[in-house]
């Protein structure tokens, strides 16, 4: 009888940052595509809190929006059996791997990534070294697990090519060290844009009104879905260029709901704002209501989130382990034992 081979399952690496309330474009580009990946995959979800002190924090916030952000994952369907599921700063050899990719970066590289530009803009005061090499932190983070597949939201892209140049680099040098990943985008939604400029990306950075939050309250939902910038055309057409306001809310409801823009149009074209808005209000909450409530149930279980965080960091560091004693070995560090 011909025996079946089981091939192994590729790998998946993700991570958000735990800072300010998670959004609706982080479920929609990234969260949730997490859960819908995690039976075809081999997963690792990371709570990036490394990445995070690129901006000054204040040390007890960042302690509880590591476990909030964790709650979410949780929430939003993350299974932390099937999934590795831990926090950035509980496996050492991110820091590890980050400083040896480093050493194959160039400067000319990172100079041209955007993101440091916009957050360069915004943090004037604070244009640490941290923040210049972040994408080298972040290739590290793919790198260090042998990650096929990287689900992000379209603004991580350059630096996920970032992390695939790395990679070729360093194979080159040393032959097939690193598994040179893949990006995986959700095909619409995959750049959620402002609420209120809706020609920019929808952030947990910005204020309030611009975002909604992962665990925004039904009635707030409502009230910035109904403040949402539209235009005074009073045609549900999606034409980004033009239109970015509706376009915008359109693909939120496209993604949601899983209908077509011309569907979407077909209902609600001609029937004034006000209503169009109240259905995209409507399939936010009811993508998110489940969430928020397992959510309160998760984030009070202390015991349980003990649980899967040292589980996670255990299981997480024996990954990282295996890589980097091929990489130190390649790159010629001494061994532990001679
Ligand atoms: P972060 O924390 O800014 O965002 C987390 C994920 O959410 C996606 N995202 C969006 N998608 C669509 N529309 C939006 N408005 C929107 N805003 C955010 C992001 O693309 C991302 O997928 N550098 C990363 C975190 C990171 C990482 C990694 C990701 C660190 N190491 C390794 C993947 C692999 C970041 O700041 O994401």
């Amino acid at each position: 009888m011909e025996q079946q081979i089981q091939q192994p399952k590729k790998r998946i690496f993700s991570g958000i940052q735990p800072t300010g309330n998670l959004t609706l474009g982080n479920y929609i580009g990234a969260l949730r595509n997490f859960s819908l990946l995690q039976d075809e995959y081999d997963c690792l979800y990371s709570i990036v809190d490394m990445h995070a002190i690129t901006v000054r924090q204040n040390p007890a916030e960042l302690r509880k929006a590591c476990l909030r952000t964790m709650s979410i994952f949780i929430a939003s369907g993350l299974d932390p059996k099937k999934n590795i599921i831990y926090f950035q700063s509980q496996v050492p050899q991110h820091a590890e791997l980050a400083w040896i990719l480093n050493c194959f970066t160039y400067m000319g590289e990172l100079q041209r990534m955007t993101q440091f530009k916009d957050k360069s803009a915004k943090h004037a005061d604070n244009i640490n070294a941290g923040l210049f090499t972040y994408p080298v932190l972040m290739a590290a983070d793919i790198l260090l697990y042998q990650t096929d597949l990287v689900p992000i939201g379209s603004d991580q892209k350059q630096h996920l090519e970032l992390s695939r140049d790395i990679a070729e680099r360093f194979n080159g040098v040393y032959g097939d060290v690193f598994t040179v990943p893949d990006g995986y985008f959700p095909k619409v939604g995959a750049r959620v844009m402002s609420l209120q400029e809706p020609t920019r990306k929808m952030s947990k950075s910005d204020p309030e009104e611009t975002y909604i939050a992962i665990l925004d309250k039904p009635e707030v939902i409502r009230r910035k879905m109904r403040r949402a910038v539209t235009d005074c055309d009073n045609t549900v057409v999606f034409d980004p260029e033009n239109k970015p306001g509706v376009s915008n809310l359109m693909s939120i409801l496209s993604a949601l709901s899983g209908m077509s823009m011309e569907a979407i149009s077909a209902e609600y074209d001609g029937k004034g704002y006000g209503k169009f808005k109240d259905a995209v209000a409507d399939s936010v909450i009811a993508a998110l209501e489940p969430i928020q409530k397992r959510y309160d149930e998760i984030s009070a279980d202390k015991a349980y989130l003990q649980e899967v965080l040292s589980d996670g960091a255990e299981r997480a560091s024996a990954l990282a382990h295996r890589t980097m004693l091929k990489v130190r070995k390649k790159i010629g560090y001494a061994p532990f034992k001679l």
